[in-house]
């Protein structure tokens, strides 16, 4: 199993978590399966960015992220050298730290 830092997030995650996921299943799966209710407004198909995280640690164990989350990234809230699509990201054997973006495009059409 491959151990997942949460840092906090006001919301979906206030104490922040450690949750440990099998190699092979996406980062959004994993998150949630240990109850952490990340937004995946497409059904983890790559056609939102709702599932957006920032990979603090690990990211450069990943596999690159495709033209296509490339090009839906480009459209998330807050986006970073080290963003990526946590249903797009497959979990490997190394431990990754991911932060949570305060909001989404979803919460932003809504709220402002
Ligand atoms: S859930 Fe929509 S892009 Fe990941």
């Amino acid at each position: 199993m491959t151990v997942i830092k949460v840092k906090p997030h006001k919301e979906l995650c206030p104490d922040g978590a450690v949750i440990k996921a099998s190699p092979g299943e996406t980062l959004a799966e994993a998150l949630l399966d240990n109850d952490i209710k990340i937004e995946h407004a497409c059904e983890l198909s790559c056609a939102c960015t709702t599932c957006h995280v920032i990979v603090r640690k690990g990211f450069n164990s990943l596999d690159l992220a495709t033209e296509e989350e490339e090009d839906m990234l480009d459209k998330a809230w807050g986006l970073e050298s080290e963003s990526r699509l946590s249903c797009q990201v497959v979990i490997e054997n190394e431990e990754l730290e991911v932060e949570l973006p305060k909001y989404t495009i979803n919460m932003v059409s809504e709220e402002h």
